[in-house]
C-alpha cells in the first residue's frame, strides 16, 4: 500500500506489532488444530449468570449506568475485595468498573504518567504491559524473571529499578505466561522495597482464584499498601466471562477520580449486560468457579507431568492456566518450534518470543482446553519430538 504523505503517530509507529498476530492468522486458515494457544476459558459462562442479564434484557434495561458503573455492583465488589483482603474501599469514590483489566490498565497509566516516568514491568508477561506503559508516554525498564528463580521476581532487581527512579511496578500473580503466583512471605520482601523506594503498583490479580496450592492473598492486604496499590481484577478468567468485557480499578480516590476522567470521555461506562452479569457471578457463581478451578487443577497435573515426561522441563505453575515450558533440548528457537509443531503436527502453542524477548527457549501452553485436546496434543508432540 503507498505510504500517507501524513506521519502519524510516532509512539505508535515505534511499537511492534503483537508477536502473535501473524502466527495465529496462520492457525485460522488450518483445518483440524489442536490449539493450546489461546488464553481464554475453554468453558462458557454458567447460565444462570446467562439468564440473570437476559431476564434485564428482556426487561428493557439496554441504556448507559453511570460512568463508574452502577452502584450495586460496585457495592458488591467493595464487598467481595474486603472478603478477600480485609481492606474497605469506598464504592462511591475509589472504585471503578471498566471494560476488562485491559481498560483499566490502559487508563490508568494514562492518569498516572507524565511523559518519560519509568514504570518496571515483569516479564515475561502478558503482551499488553510494555505497551499500555508505552502508549501512555511512559518508559518501561523489564524486569526478566528467570527460570533459575522459578520465574518470580528477583527482589533484588526491583530494588535496581528502584534505584533507576521508576514510579510504578507493574506486576501480575499468578501470572500470564509462567503460572507463577507468590506466597505470603515472598510478597513481603516485595511490599519491603516498594515501601521503601515508595512507587506505586498496579497490581494484576485476574488470576487470583485460579491459585491451587496455596491461598492467594491480595498485594492490598499488607499493611499501609491500600495507598500504594492500584488493585486490577475482572470477570473474565475465574468466571469465564471474557466475553463480557467487565473489569475493575480499586485504588485510592485521587487516581480513581483521574482514571475516571478519561473513562467518562472515551468509554463512557462498561456495558450494562456485561454489569448486571457481573452482579449474578458475585452474589452465585462462587461453585462452579471452584469447579472450574478443580478441573484445571486436574488437567495442570497432567499436563506438566507429560512435558517433564517428554524432557521439555516444566516448572509447575501455581497459578492461571498456563505452563511455560523449556524447549532448549530441541535446539530450535521457540518461533521456529511453534510453526513447525503447527505445520507437522496441527497443534498450535504461543512461542515464548511473544511474552518476553528472552522467551526463544520458552513455549506457553494454555490448559484452558478440554481433557481430550490437551490429551491428543500432547500424544501429537510426543511423537513430533521423536521425529526430530
Ligand atoms: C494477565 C492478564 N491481564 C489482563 C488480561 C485482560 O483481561 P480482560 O479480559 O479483563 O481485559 C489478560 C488476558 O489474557 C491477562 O492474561
Amino acid at each position: 500500500m503507498k505510504k500517507s504523505k501524513h506521519e502519524f503517530s510516532r509512539i505508535i509507529n515505534s511499537m511492534p506489532s503483537s508477536g502473535i498476530r501473524e502466527f495465529f492468522d496462520l492457525v485460522l486458515s488450518m483445518d483440524d488444530v489442536v490449539s493450546l494457544g489461546v488464553g481464554e476459558p475453554d468453558f462458557s459462562t454458567p447460565w444462570h449468570i446467562c439468564e440473570s442479564a437476559i431476564s434485564k434484557l428482556e426487561k428493557g434495561f439496554t441504556s448507559y449506568t453511570s460512568n463508574k458503573g452502577m452502584l450495586e455492583l460496585r457495592c458488591n465488589i467493595s464487598q467481595k475485595i474486603f472478603e478477600d483482603s480485609g481492606v474497605k474501599y469506598d464504592p462511591e469514590e475509589e472504585i471503578l468498573i471498566t471494560v476488562g483489566v485491559s481498560e483499566g490498565m490502559d487508563i490508568v497509566f494514562r492518569a498516572i504518567l507524565n511523559p518519560g516516568d519509568k514504570v518496571a514491568v515483569i516479564k515475561p508477561s502478558y503482551v499488553s504491559y510494555s505497551p499500555c506503559v508505552i502508549m501512555a508516554g511512559g518508559e518501561a525498564i523489564e524486569l526478566e524473571c528467570r527460570e533459575e528463580n522459578n520465574f518470580k521476581l528477583d527482589p533484588e532487581d526491583l530494588e535496581k529499578a528502584c534505584k533507576q527512579g521508576i514510579k510504578a511496578l507493574l506486576f501480575n500473580y499468578p501470572c500470564n505466561p509462567t503460572g507463577v503466583s507468590y506466597t505470603k512471605d515472598e510478597l513481603g520482601e516485595i511490599v519491603r522495597i516498594v515501601k521503601e523506594y515508595d512507587i506505586l503498583v498496579l497490581s494484576d490479580e485476574i488470576y487470583d482464584s485460579l491459585t491451587y496450592d496455596f491461598e492467594h492473598t491480595p498485594l492490598i492486604s499488607f499493611p499501609d499498601m491500600k495507598e500504594r496499590v492500584i488493585y486490577l481484577n475482572g470477570f473474565s478468567k475465574g468466571y469465564a466471562m471474557t466475553g463480557w468485557r467487565i473489569g475493575y480499578i480499586a485504588a485510592p480516590k485521587e487516581i480513581v477520580g483521574l482514571a475516571n476522567k478519561i473513562h467518562q470521555y472515551t468509554i463512557l461506562c462498561a456495558p450494562i449486560m456485561g454489569q448486571f452479569a457481573a452482579i449474578e457471578a458475585l452474589k452465585n457463581g462462587q461453585p462452579e468457579v471452584q469447579e472450574m478451578k478443580k478441573e484445571y487443577k486436574r488437567r495442570r497435573n497432567y499436563v506438566v507431568n507429560k512435558l517433564n515426561e517428554m524432557e521439555l522441563t516444566t516448572f509447575m505453575p501455581q497459578g492461571a492456566f498456563y505452563t511455560y515450558s523449556q524447549i532448549k533440548k530441541t535446539n530450535m528457537d521457540s518461533n521456529v518450534f511453534a510453526k513447525k509443531l503447527l505445520m507437522k503436527k496441527n497443534v498450535a502453542v504461543v512461542p515464548g518470543t511473544a511474552f518476553s524477548e528472552k522467551g526463544k527457549d520458552y513455549i506457553r501452553i494454555s490448559y484452558a482446553s478440554s481433557f481430550d485436546n490437551i490429551k491428543e496434543a500432547m500424544s501429537r508432540m510426543k511423537v513430533f519430538l521423536e521425529e526430530l
